[in-house]
C-alpha cells in the first residue's frame, strides 16, 4: 500500500464540501490554455534514462492548433484574475498560511488523493474530456517516456493533487485562492504578471506603500524560500510535501512553481533570487511542458499503470502517515527587510496548536 498523505479530516471521512468540481476544472483549463507556449516541432522516442534538464521530446509532433485560443478563454480567465488579483493580499495570505497550518489533519494514501480528487472534481461531468486521473498520469507518463528521473515522474503525477483544497470545508475561500498563475505578495506587483498591473487596481495592497513599492517587504537575493507566494493549489502541495517525502528541491520547486508564469516564462522577480533559485528555475521550466502539453496524449490505462506508479511512491514517500503541521512554523520566520513590517507581520499570526497532526 502507498503511503499516506496528510490532509484535513473532512478529507478522511468524505465529508468534503460540495463544490462544482468541473466548473473548476473548466476555468483550470481555460487558464492552461491562455497559458500555452510557442509550439515545438521534431519528435523522438527513446526508453533511456536522461538528465533533467535534457529537451523535452514528448510533444514536439503534437498538432498545438487542438489546444484551445488564447482569444476563446480569455474572457472567462481575465474576470477569474480581476476577482483573484483583488484578492489576493498579503493579509489574506497570511490567514491562508496560518488557516492551513492550524487545520487538523488526516491520512490519506497519495493514490487514494489522486482518486478523491479525480472523483470530486469530473463526477460532477461525466462527458468531462479529461479527468484529473487522465492529466496527471498523462503527465508523469510523458515525463517517463523522455526518460526523466523517477523523481520527476513522481512530481508529474502528484503536481496538481493540491487542487483538493478547493473542496476542503473553510479552507479555500473559492476558485481563485486554488488555482491560476502565482505571484508574489508583499511585493511591487509586477506588470509581467498576467494581464498587468492595472489587473491589480482594486486590490487594498495596490499602491500600498510598502507591499507595491519596488521589492517590498524583501531584499534583493532574499530567495524565493522567503517570499510570499500567492495562495493556490501549488503552494499548498508544497508545503503537504516538504518534508514528508525524499523528492529533491528539484521536485518541490516543480510543484511550488508550475504555476508561477511571471517568473519561470516571463523572466519577473530576478532580484528576489538566490543561486538555489536559478538551478530551480532551470527545474522549473523542464516540468512545464509536460503540465501544458502532455493534455492532448492518449488516454492513459489508469489500472494498468498503478503498480508503477504505486511503487513510486512508496519509494519517495517512506514514512506511511506524514506530518503537516511542525515544518510550517518556519514560513513565519522569513527574512523581512523591515522591522516595522516583521512586526506587523507576527502579529497577525495566530498560534499554532503543536499537538495538531
Ligand atoms: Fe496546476
Ligand atoms: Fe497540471
Amino acid at each position: 500500500m502507498a503511503p499516506g498523505a496528510t490532509f484535513p479530516t473532512a478529507a478522511a471521512a468524505g465529508e468534503f464540501t460540495k463544490r462544482d468540481g468541473k466548473a473548476l476544472e473548466t476555468l483550470s483549463d481555460n487558464i492552461d490554455a491562455v497559458n500555452i507556449l510557442k509550439p515545438l516541432t521534431t519528435t523522438t522516442t527513446t526508453t533511456t534514462e536522461k538528465g533533467l534538464y535534457d529537451e523535452s521530446v514528448f510533444d514536439k509532433t503534437k498538432d498545438k492548433s487542438q489546444f484551445r485560443q488564447y482569444e476563446t478563454a480569455c474572457a472567462r480567465v481575465k474576470s477569474f484574475y480581476k476577482e483573484q488579483h483583488t484578492k489576493q493580499t498579503v493579509a489574506y495570505n497570511l490567514l491562508a498560511r496560518n488557516k492551513f497550518r492550524s487545520s487538523t489533519r488526516a491520512r490519506m494514501s497519495v493514490w487514494q488523493a489522486i482518486e478523491r480528487l479525480n472523483t470530486l472534481i469530473d463526477d460532477s461531468d461525466p462527458d468531462t474530456s479529461l479527468s484529473q486521473i487522465e492529466h496527471l498520469l498523462q503527465s508523469a507518463e510523458a515525463i517517463r517516456r523522455d526518460g526523466k528521473p523517477r523523481w520527476m515522474q513522481l512530481t508529474g503525477l502528484i503536481h496538481d493533487l493540491g487542487k483538493l483544497l478547493y473542496f476542503f470545508d473553510g479552507i479555500a475561500e473559492g476558485q481563485w485562492d486554488v488555482v491560476g498563475d502565482t505571484f508574489p505578495v508583499g511585493c511591487a506587483f509586477d506588470d509581467r504578471i498576467i494581464y498587468g498591473r492595472e489587473s491589480f487596481v482594486s486590490n487594498p495592497d495596490y499602491g500600498h506603500e510598502v507591499y507595491d513599492r519596488g521589492l517590498g517587504i524583501y531584499f534583493p537575493g532574499i530567495g524565493l524560500d522567503n517570499v510570499m507566494l500567492s495562495w493556490g493549489h501549488d503552494e499548498y502541495l508544497y508545503h503537504v510535501v516538504k518534508g514528508q517525502s525524499t523528492l529533491p528541491d528539484e521536485a518541490l520547486a516543480m510543484i511550488r512553481y508550475h504555476s508561477f508564469y511571471p517568473w519561470h516564462n516571463a523572466g519577473a522577480y530576478e532580484e528576489l533570487m538566490n543561486e538555489k533559485d536559478k538551478e530551480m528555475l532551470r527545474a522549473v521550466r523542464a516540468f512545464n511542458p509536460y503540465d501544458l502539453y502532455s493534455k492532448s496524449d492518449e488516454l492513459p490505462k489508469v489500472e494498468e499503470l498503478r503498480p508503477y506508479y504505486e511503487e513510486l511512491i512508496d519509494e519517495f514517500f517512506p514514512e506511511r502517515y506524514m506530518m503537516v503541521v511542525s515544518s510550517e512554523k518556519e514560513s513565519i520566520n522569513m527574512k523581512f527587510k523591515s522591522s516595522k513590517v516583521k512586526t506587523w507581520v507576527s502579529s497577525r499570526s495566530e498560534p499554532v496548536n503543536e499537538n495538531q497532526e
